[in-house]
């Protein structure tokens, strides 16, 4: 297919968040997330909507292709022009797919709560945000709930900065956090907010509290977490600074504070 036939011209759209949210699908690239798209367990009728491959990719990848034809998912063979004019990269891997969003109400995931989520609050930058859905899954968490006026999680720089977690657990999107930090404590998960200046020392936190259910409250790039956030955590917990750094990274952070509570936890179940 060429760049201006109708079906690439309609997944183009979807490098644009409107036409995103009005289609409620998006754009993943590369062979990885694309076979992890593929992988990921059809429940509510969830199903890959079409595949665009370049034809030295199909051939580099026909595991990927299979998987595509065995889930009656339809593959269009596409020129160079075509698969760039679908990429947000300069250098594109030969394959993108086009999935509906993935996001489900909070109330699905605390039917049966997790034992490790993340909640982050007006968190900006696509990287991070796609890092830190990365880091959770890595961790084991259970959720990643992006409160109301984050990012959007389907941006092509977050879905590439998550490498295929995005398909792994489950993503709320949408909710002001401050009703989502009630509802995970109401559902038995205590919340954590991670903060530079908190007033607790992580490395001093008792390993019972961090192997309790969690789920870790996360700020925005610049500001941080507003006042009435923190206030609503059961704690606020600080990575500490050895160094002269003002503080971490956002999903630097989030990496350090997961994997604290997934390795106590971890360590309170093989104890039982
Ligand atoms: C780059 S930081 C925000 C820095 C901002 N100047 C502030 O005052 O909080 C973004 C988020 O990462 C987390 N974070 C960064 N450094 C941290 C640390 N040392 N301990 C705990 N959380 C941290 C917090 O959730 C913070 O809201």
């Amino acid at each position: 297919l060429s760049p201006r036939n109708p079906r690439v011209v309609a997944a183009r759209r979807l490098l644009r968040r409107s036409a995103r949210s009005t289609q409620r699908a998006f754009l993943v690239e590369g062979p990885q997330p694309v076979r992890e798209a593929l992988a990921r367990p059809g429940d509510g009728g969830w199903q890959v909507r079409e595949v665009f491959v370049l034809p030295a990719a199909a051939q580099r990848h026909p595991d990927v292709l299979a998987a595509a034809e065995a889930a009656g998912v339809p593959v269009h063979v596409v020129g160079t022009e075509a698969l760039a004019s679908l990429s947000g990269t300069v250098s594109p891997q030969g394959l993108v797919a086009v999935c509906p969003f993935l996001d489900v109400p909070l109330a699905d995931v605390l039917a049966q709560p997790p034992d490790l989520a993340v909640l982050l609050a007006e968190v900006q930058d696509p990287g991070n945000a796609g890092t830190v859905v990365r880091v959770a899954d890595a961790a084991g968490a259970g959720a990643v709930v992006l409160g109301a006026g984050s990012v959007d999680p389907y941006n092509p720089k977050c879905v590439r900065a998550t490498a295929g977690s995005l398909f792994h657990l489950p993503l709320v999107t949408g909710v002001g956090a401050a009703g989502a930090v009630t509802d995970l404590r109401a559902a038995g998960l205590q919340v954590l907010a991670a903060d530079a200046a908190g007033e607790l020392d992580l490395d001093h936190v008792e390993v019972d509290t961090l192997a309790a259910p969690t789920t870790w409250l996360f700020g925005n790039e610049a500001r941080g977490l507003p006042a009435e956030l923190r206030d609503l955590a059961d704690a606020t917990v600080r990575v500490p600074i050895h160094g002269r750094a003002e503080s971490l990274n956002l999903a630097t952070a989030a990496a350090v504070c997961l994997y604290a509570s997934a390795r106590a936890q971890r360590h309170a179940t093989s104890r039982r």
